[in-house]
């Protein structure tokens, strides 16, 4: 099928990097200390672009979010771009939870070494602007490409739900749950190649005597969230990753979330009782084994999908190849 929308994304370059990359990973020692070792920190301002923090300059905002700020920066020791994620204090109303939350999402990144996940570079206590720094990607969100463009084709959806397949695959076999999979927190490149952020939530078990502090409210954003999840997400596994990667699936094929409704609540309530209408249903040339993958992805017992990232990329390849 001929790509479209070339404004948006370049044709991809299916099944290269994401596939000849795919066990390459490790995992590192994973540092424990209690709760009382946490710095104080003092609060303040958000800084500006110029400010020096760390041996990084500030020199672009990027995106805030709830907890934090994300600039482009300057490493001036190696001279390279950076993204720097910076606590946003005017949001944070216990600051040694947030310093800590910060603290876990630098531990967990700093265990997973792939190509398509954002690589850690550093993480340190300024006491002004506790920060994490990660490699700069140069992208967009899918979340944005898709609120501008709608759908993608077909093959684009399935170029880059392979690569979180295979970035997902070593998050997983470094013990870990995303627990905040949706095309947000996937930036896009402009030749399809995709990276995956945002470690805010992820889960081992070395963490999850703090993390589960942040509830189940808290933990994911109600329109991607596994049935399991929105229960108690504190108990996820990495089936979870897969059923909130099925979801940013179904929105990259059809333009459309698989539940919609005017509050969490309502949102949740279909997560768990309702079916999702097949993907093949709500928009034109989806192919079959395409959608049925989705709805495998969507099942609402863990137990009836792809168990494993070995098994989903199976079932991508024998789609891929039908094509
Ligand atoms: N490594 C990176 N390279 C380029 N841009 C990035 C990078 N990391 C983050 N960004 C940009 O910053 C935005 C926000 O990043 P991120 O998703 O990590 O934080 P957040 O969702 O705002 O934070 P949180 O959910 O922890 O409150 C992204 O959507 C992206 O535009
Ligand atoms: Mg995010």
């Amino acid at each position: 099928m001929p790509l479209q929308n070339t404004d948006r994304l370049i044709a991809p370059d299916v099944g290269t990097e994401s596939q000849a990359n795919a066990g390459d990973t490790h995992a590192v020692a994973y540092p424990q200390r209690p709760a009382s070792a946490e710095p104080v920190a003092q609060t303040a301002p958000p800084p500006d672009v110029g400010t020096v923090v760390g041996t990084f300059v500030l020199q672009s905002k990027l995106g805030e979010g709830i907890s934090c700020h994300v600039f482009r920066g300057w490493d001036q020791s190696l001279s390279r771009p950076v993204a720097l994620k910076i606590l946003n204090w005017a949001n944070v109303y216990d600051r040694a939870a947030a310093m800590k939350q910060l603290r876990m999402e630098a531990m967990a990144l700093a265990r997973v070494k792939h190509p398509l996940v954002v690589r850690f570079i550093d993480f340190g206590f300024d006491p002004r602007w506790p920060y994490l720094v990660t490699e700069f990607f140069e992208g967009r969100p899918l979340g944005e490409l898709l609120r501008a463009g709608g759908a993608l084709p077909p093959e684009w959806s399935l170029f880059l739900i392979s690569q979180m397949a295979d970035a997902l695959g070593a998050v997983w076999r470094a013990g870990l749950v995303h627990r905040d999979i949706k095309p947000d927190n996937i930036l896009v490149g402009p030749n399809g190649n995709a990276k995956l952020i945002d470690f805010g939530l992820a889960k081992a078990d070395a963490l999850e005597a703090t993390r589960e502090r942040t509830g189940p409210e808290l933990a994911g954003t109600a329109a991607y969230l596994a049935p399991e999840q929105a229960k108690d997400a504190s108990v996820v596994d990495h089936r979870a990753d897969i059923y909130s990667l099925g979801v940013t699936l179904y929105e990259a094929l059809t333009g459309r979330l698989p539940f919609e409704g005017r509050n969490r609540v309502q949102v949740i309530f279909q997560h768990l009782n309702s079916p999702p209408v097949p993907p093949v249903q709500r928009a034109e040339g989806i192919p079959q084994l395409l959608s049925d993958l989705c709805l495998w992805m969507l099942a609402k017992n863990p137990d009836d999908r792809p168990q494993n990232y070995d098994e989903l990329r199976q079932a991508l390849n024998t789609v891929q190849g039908a094509r």
